[in-house]
């Protein structure tokens, strides 16, 4: 994969073509292709792309409904499926959505057996899960992007309310992307200082009920979205696309992203997301990221929460 930079994304619906737009405008991957089985409506959404190009910077905008337009790509996001509904957890989505990956995942591997493979379509996990089993991929090669998108939401959360940027504030949400997700406080901090300890100008902080509140808000994030507008799709671009460049530039970069762990945390055959270093390589979670003992055990209850809907669709 050396030098290229070929990013496609499966799915051209919301998220498959935010994404495709958040990566255009970045100019995240110099070659991005969108692949659906729906030809027209690709084809529509590529042209639309494509139009914009000149305002875009210098990324080709490519794709179709032949898998082929996805060959020797360097990174592949998968957003097909199908979405929540308003109400309806990520989890619901599991048996449907991994018979499509079931489908998917062979037939990518085929024409891209190089690429890195970010599992977006939901429940993100659990199909991180089964992709990685099936696809016979190093370690590290699939992984979802799991709470990348709700970390940013954290961050939001608390630098609105302490008035600073969002990028001086340093919080993760770990977990799976989902219902039992929840932020490491014990390390989180508004530039240097803990959150527990942030005083504003109005000597005003963040105690343990507002923490509390953030969390709950960013958890019901995704639903308070859908209920309004039907799905999510802008956030989950930007998150994917950052995930695109901290690979194909082999950043090294460290976002909460989910590959399989395979004993890291304590954890053993689950995918669900802890700070990784992200790269040409995929995602490696970084060995002892501190957690206090609510938080590791949150992460246990995660995992068997994953683990049991995991076990489920293997019947
Ligand atoms: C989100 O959190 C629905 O998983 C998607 O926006």
């Amino acid at each position: 994969m050396s030098g290229t930079s070929k990013l496609t994304v499966v799915g051209a619906g919301a998220v498959g073509s935010s994404v495709a737009y958040a990566a255009l405008i970045r100019e995240s991957a110099r070659d991005i292709a969108l692949y659906d089985i729906a030809p027209e409506k690709t084809e529509a959404e590529v042209l639309d792309l494509a139009h914009g190009s000149f305002f875009a910077g210098s990324s080709q905008i490519t794709g179709g409904s032949d898998i082929a337009v996805a060959a020797d790509s360097d990174i592949v996001v998968i957003t097909a499926g199908a979405k929540q509904r308003p109400g309806q957890t990520r989890l619901e989505l599991a048996a449907t959505n991994a018979r499509i990956m079931g489908t998917l995942m062979p037939q990518l591997i085929d024409v891209a057996p190089d690429a890195v493979y970010v599992i977006v379509t939901n429940p993100c996990d659990v199909l991180t899960l089964l992709a990685d089993e099936s696809s016979g991929l190093p370690a590290g090669r699939v992984f979802a992007s799991g709470t990348a998108l709700d970390s940013s939401r954290l961050r939001w959360e608390i630098a609105r309310r302490a008035g600073v940027s969002t990028s001086s504030v340093h919080a993760q949400i770990v977990g799976e992307h989902g219902d039992s997700e929840f932020p490491v406080w014990s390390t989180a901090t508004i530039g240097t200082v803990p959150v527990l300890e942030w005083r504003g100008e109005d000597g005003t902080g963040f105690d343990r009920a507002e923490l509390e509140r953030i969390a709950v808000d960013v958890r019901d994030a995704a639903y308070t979205v859908i209920r309004g507008k039907g799905a999510t799709n802008y956030a989950i671009g930007l998150s994917s696309a950052r995930i695109v460049e901290a690979v194909l530039r082999d950043e090294h970069a460290i976002l909460p992203v989910a590959p399989v762990l395979r004993g890291e945390h304590g954890i053993d055959g689950v995918a669900l997301s802890v700070p990784c270093v992200l790269g040409r390589h995929g995602a490696r979670p970084i060995a002892g990221t501190p957690f206090d003992a609510d938080e590791r055990a949150a992460l246990q209850r995660s995992a068997e929460s994953l683990r049991a809907v995991a076990a489920d669709l293997r019947g």
